[in-house]
Order: C-alpha cells, then structure tokens, then sequence
C-alpha cells in the first residue's frame, strides 16, 4: 500500500498561501494517534495539557521534558501522515538559550517531533531565533498561554484591552520575524486573531480565538467530550465519550458480579472437554 503524502511545515504553508484550513488536535498516545491520523488531520499536537488530561494536575506546569518525550515516542509510532509537533514544556525553555536550544533538540532527537511549539512573545524571540538556527521548526503560541496560568490570575482571555491586543500583534510580527513557522492564538478575541492572520504570513492555529484563524487546534479529550463537567465556552464536543464509557464499565461490573462475564465464548476448554461439547452439539 502507498504510504500518504507527509505533511510538513511546507504544507502549512501552502496552505495558508491557498485559504486552506488547517486542522490540529492534541494526542498523546500510540492508539489515539493512529484513529487520529487515520481521520487524515494535519497536524498533531503532543501538548502540554497531556498534565491535566492525562496526568490529573489542574494546569501544565508539572510536565517534565522526560515525560514530553515519552509521550512523543507514543504518538510518533501511530502516525504516518500527520505532522508532529512537541510541546517545550515549563522551565524547559525559560532559563537560557542554550537551555532552549538543549531541549527542543531532545525533543527532536529523542521524543520524535518535528517541529516544537513554545509559549510567549518578545520575551522569547532570542529562544526562537536559536532553534530555528539548530534547523527545528518553532511553532509560537501567543494569548492565553496555559503555562503563565499564575501570571494571568487564572485561565482568562487575553487581548480584550486595546493596549494588551496591541501588544500581542506586535508579538506576533516579532515571532514571524524571529523564524516561528507557526502560531497557536489561544483564548482571544476573535476580531484580534482576524487582524493577527492577516498581519503575518506564518499560518496561525486558534483555540478560542475566532473562525478567521487559518486553522483550528482542540484537545482532544475536550472534542470527545471524556470529561462531563468540563464545559468552557470555547470548546465544541463532537461525542460524548465520557458517559458512553461510564455505560460499558458499568456493563461489565455488573455482569461480573451477576456471573454473566465471561460466558462460553470468551473461555478456553480442555481438548477433552471440548470433544464432549462438539459431541454433544452433532447430535
Ligand atoms: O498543550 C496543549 O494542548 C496546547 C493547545 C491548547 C494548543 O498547547
């Protein structure tokens, strides 16, 4: 069978060029990667937010290198199409430029992606700059950046003010300028990312930021709706995988403790047993 055409940092350019929207959804294991690239997205995000999804924490600043790897690894071995980019994860990236350097080229050489994404504007260019010379596509994420959740007071969105949006275009240009291929506009208003995508040449990807974006990113778990009480406004559930997998291990407690599971068809015989049984059956 033909392998499908890979998608890379040239795609997305392209498709910007073509008014095409680009489509990106977060994954952080082998099996979801493959029902995922299946589905022939573009792009797959092994995001941060694997520590709130995954992991239980209540935002992504617990999430280490080592574990950003390792689930790189996971999702690198289900995909065959889809272009793959690893979260830098807190304090990997924020210490020097050789730290940031160091880590995207772990992250590359060792977590399989290929491109990183990092949060943050001007504060960052010098980061950005580096890698993009070390030959790793940089996606920049700009906004509501989950990683300066304590900085912001909490989860709120950004750029509301005329001042704050101005700065955040600005970032954006300077982000363009520093070599990012790419930029995630997380939880900002929509007339800002509009202005934004049509003030850089670089494809931008929204997250509660509008429809003008030229693609859209969602975390997976939020679109297959596993997590009933988490309703913010910016996400669209697409199943309600939650509730249908409360139905199946309900299912299955109640028919092990009713002795219903397993029954013949699930269960080994002895040869022995088995000839009684086929008898038994023929005549
Ligand atoms: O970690 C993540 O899932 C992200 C997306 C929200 C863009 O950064």
């Amino acid at each position: 069978m033909s392998q499908p055409e890979k998608v890379s940092v040239l795609t997305l350019r392209r498709m910007k060029a073509e008014q095409r929207k680009i489509t990106m959804i977060t994954c952080y294991d082998a099996t979801f990667a493959r029902l995922v690239d299946a589905t022939g997205i573009d792009v797959v995000l092994v995001g941060d937010s694997v520590g709130m999804v995954v992991q239980g924490h209540p935002n992504t600043l617990p999430v280490t290198v080592d574990q950003m790897i390792y689930h790189g690894q996971a999702v690198a071995r289900g995909m065959k199409r889809a272009h793959v980019v690893v979260d830098m994860p807190f304090m990997s990236y924020h210490v020097s430029v050789q730290q940031a350097v160091e880590t995207a080229g772990r992250l590359v050489k060792e977590g399989m992606a290929e491109a990183v994404k990092l949060e943050g504007g001007r504060e960052r260019l010098q980061a950005i700059e580096a890698i993009t010379r070390a030959q790793i596509p940089v996606m920049g994420h700009l906004g509501l950046t989950p990683q300066s959740v304590h900085a912001f007071g909490g989860f709120k969105v950004q750029g509301k003010r005329d001042d704050e949006a101005r700065r955040i275009v600005e970032d954006a240009r300077a982000i363009e300028e520093a070599g990012a291929y790419s930029l995630v506009l997380e939880g900002i208003p929509m007339e800002l990312a509009a202005e934004i995508t049509e003030q850089v040449r670089i494809p931008t990807i929204g997250i509660g930021a509008g429809v003008h974006c030229d693609g859209q990113v969602l975390v997976l778990y939020d679109l297959l709706g596993m997590d009933d009480s988490f309703r913010p406004k910016f996400v669209k559930r697409y199943a309600q995988l939650g509730a249908q997998v409360r139905q199946a291990v309900d299912a299955y407690v109640e028919e092990v403790r009713g002795g219903v599971f397993p029954d013949d068809d699930q269960s080994f015989h002895r040869e022995a047993a088995r000839r009684v049984k086929m008898r038994q059956a023929s005549r």
